[in-house]
């Protein structure tokens, strides 16, 4: 994959983080424990073959006890200890949660929802991203950090705040308002500019002044779709700008790399991860197996492919996940045995050069203390700590995959603004969501064994045979561009329902659906037909279609296969359109799994994707490459053994492997390939 030349020019002037092999990490937290413990702890993450700490994340109150005084002791002995010992820090700067002296001086820090009302200090992120008073602390806190911890040897990253944004990220107080107004008259110029941006002379919502805007708070009816998009675009580059002061201040006085921790996930959208990419010195994602989902593995393979993505396609760090249960979903699944090995597996097969957990030792006290850990409850005499010392001796033998890539022929396009301006308050149909659609795609795209890229759709698409863009509600004249050019030099896409509909301001392309996209895939559609919640309709080929169906008429493409039933019978549902030297695909109904799957999979034989010997829907292979290394990795998610082709060694088993390889049920092999 090509990475975005704006990624390129911003790394280049700044530190690279680097690492000797591929980081084993974990938070942690010792000011939850007593001192005596500490020396045990590190003990214990040299006996698993931890080298990589992220410590002080949570550490305000601690190292500023009240306004004013300053106390790093403890953290001093910590950094001692962990140097010692040899085990790396990735350094917090401290301040992902205010202290209660700083809320209770400064009430007017706390963040407001959008009914007006105050979120209160006893959780945690309780801070407004826009409030300058909380940033004057927070920055004097940083200032004294980087001062103490700048140049020492063993700092090996700067960690900023915590997955900021978690919790805060959308605040309506009144300073969150100003900054919102100044925002828009940097984006618009004149108020006439935002009214046309945002449509306001319908109902009535015209504005005579940059004051009478707000964010936009709870309404009565459904608010304006303009105002919400923007609001989130403000929000994402409110905080990134946040991220920015503290690195300012980090950069002064170190010159170790600087990251902070992202939340690429499903359940969190209000960063622009694409947008913060190019100002981080590495690219880091949390990851949590959602359980609330329904496959939650193909979703940490989503996560994880979109983490490169919007890492430019270089190695990134997966700086949290769990070694089992989590305590903040409403039923917390712990994994199998294994589940955490392959888990892993998945993030390095896809570019992680790290592997870090939440958190080292399981808390006893706090909202946290059901949440798994590398040292659990039960202590060493536990298959959790036999699988994470396991887990630790297998990151050793995968030190030669650091800095090679993931080889890819085949990518989903996906973009935060299509997200924000798809899930608006009124839309043809509540049961297509953007995340949905997308997951729906990268799971038959997966399951038919190719390797995806997930890409912004603005990024180079050139070295790809398959481009997929499902849901893609809003597009830029740009990103339309961009697709034709790669259809016309001779690619293949395929653009599911309801894409190229509006431009970046959410207005209609006017003349018919697929608006941005209707001449190169050759239809025309006239009126969306959503289904009810339930109902189905059969297509002439025999699959299922659900959720979505469209009065569609052919242009230029062929119908390859239409709707028998539901609301549009004999209308096309799938179709092909030839552009250029390529081809352009249509899918304008969501179909079930098995039948998008047959789809995709005639589509990518079509484009001549790639698709090893053995994978499928519960197997996964991806190789990594770079500097004449090669490393296929094999992950089988299923009972059953599988084979693959590969001749080498394998980095599991440590034995050499000659022309196949059996992958056991639930196993994972990673071969470094040699000639056969
Ligand atoms: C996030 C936070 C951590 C912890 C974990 C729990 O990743 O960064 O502090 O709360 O979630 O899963």
């Amino acid at each position: 994959m090509q990475p975005h030349t704006e990624h390129t020019e911003h790394r280049a002037a700044r530190p690279t983080w680097r690492h000797d092999g591929i980081a084993f990490g974990c938070d942690y937290n010792p000011e939850q424990w007593d001192p005596e413990v500490w020396p045990e702890d590190v003990r214990l993450m040299r006996e698993a073959g931890v080298d990589l700490v992220a410590i002080n994340i949570f550490g305000w109150s601690q190292v500023n006890p009240r306004k004013g005084t300053f106390d790093f002791a403890a953290l001093d002995t910590v950094m001692d200890l962990l140097a010692d010992a040899g085990i790396r820090v990735n350094l917090g700067t401290a301040t992902a949660s205010p202290p209660p002296w700083l809320t209770t001086l400064h009430p007017e820090i706390l963040p407001v929802a959008d009914d007006g009302t105050t979120r209160y200090p006893g959780g945690r992120q309780a801070w407004c991203p826009s409030s300058p008073v909380f940033r004057r602390y927070a920055l004097a806190l940083v200032e004294q950090v980087a001062d103490r911890y700048g140049s020492h040897p063993n700092v090996e990253l700067w960690h900023v705040s915590n997955e900021l944004g978690c919790h805060n990220a959308l605040c309506h107080c009144v300073e969150s308002t100003a900054s919102f107004r100044r925002w828009l008259e940097q984006r618009y110029g004149t108020i006439a500019e935002l009214n046309r941006a945002w449509g306001t002379s319908f109902w009535s919502q015209r504005y005579d002044d940059w004051a009478e805007i707000l964010t936009p708070m709870r309404t009565l009816s459904t608010r304006n779709p303009g105002q919400v998009l923007d609001f989130h675009r403000f929000s994402s580059e409110e905080l990134l700008g946040y991220y920015r002061a503290e690195a300012e201040v980090i950069r002064a006085r170190s010159t170790a790399p600087i990251t902070t921790n992202f939340m690429v996930t499903a359940h969190i959208r209000n960063l622009d991860y694409f947008s913060w990419a190019p100002e981080m010195d590495v690219v880091a994602n949390d990851h949590y197996l959602d359980n609330r989902l329904a496959d939650p593995t193909t979703e940490l393979a989503f996560a994880a492919d979109l983490t490169r993505g919007i890492a430019g396609g270089a190695p990134w760090i997966l700086m949290e996940t769990s070694t089992s249960a989590v305590n903040w979903q409403p039923h917390n699944i712990a994994k199998a045995r294994g589940e955490m090995t392959r888990n892993a597996a998945q993030h390095i097969a896809r570019g992680a050069d790290g592997i870090c957990f939440f958190q080292w030792r399981a808390s006893a006290q706090g909202s946290e203390k059901f949440h798994s850990a590398l040292l659990p409850h039960a202590g060493t005499d536990s298959d959790v700590w036999r699988e994470v010392v396991e887990l630790g001796a297998l990151l050793d033998r995968l030190d030669e995959v650091t800095g090679t890539r993931v080889v890819a022929d085949t990518a989903v396009l996906f973009s935060w603004d299509a997200w924000w301006a798809t899930d608006a308050d009124n839309r043809p149909s509540h049961s297509v969501e953007y995340l949905e659609q997308v997951h729906a795609a990268y799971t038959a795209l997966r399951a038919t064994g190719a390797s995806v890229d997930v890409v912004h759709p603005d990024a180079d698409l050139s070295g790809y045979r398959l481009v997929v863009v499902p849901a893609l509600y809003s597009v830029t004249d740009s990103a339309a561009a961009n697709l034709e050019s790669f259809v016309a030099a001779g690619g293949t896409t395929l653009v599911t329902f309801y894409s190229g509909i509006v431009d970046e301001h959410d207005r209609v392309r006017l003349g018919g659906y697929p608006g941005a996209f209707a001449e190169l895939l050759g239809i025309r559609v006239e009126e969306f037909a959503p289904l009810r919640p339930g109902d189905e309709a059969r297509l002439a080929s025999g699959a299922t279609a659900k959720l979505w169906a469209e009065h569609l008429a052919l242009t230029t493409a062929e119908a390859i296969d239409a709707f028998v039933d539901g609301p549009v019978p004999g209308v096309p549902a799938v179709t092909r359109n030839e552009h250029g030297s390529g081809a352009a695909w249509y899918l304008a109904t969501a179909p079930d799994a098995a039948d998008y799957r047959g789809l995709v999979a005639r589509i990518a034989d079509e484009a001549g994707v790639g698709r090893p010997v053995g994978a499928g829907p519960e197997v996964e292979i991806l190789r990594r490459a770079g500097d004449g290394r090669s490393y296929v990795f094999a992950i089988n998610h299923g009972a059953e053994p599988v084979v693959i082709d590969a001749t080498g060694f394998d980095l599991v088993t440590t034995g050499s492997v000659d022309g196949d390889a059996t992958v056991p049920g639930y196993g994972i092999r990673i071969i470094r390939e040699e000639a056969a």
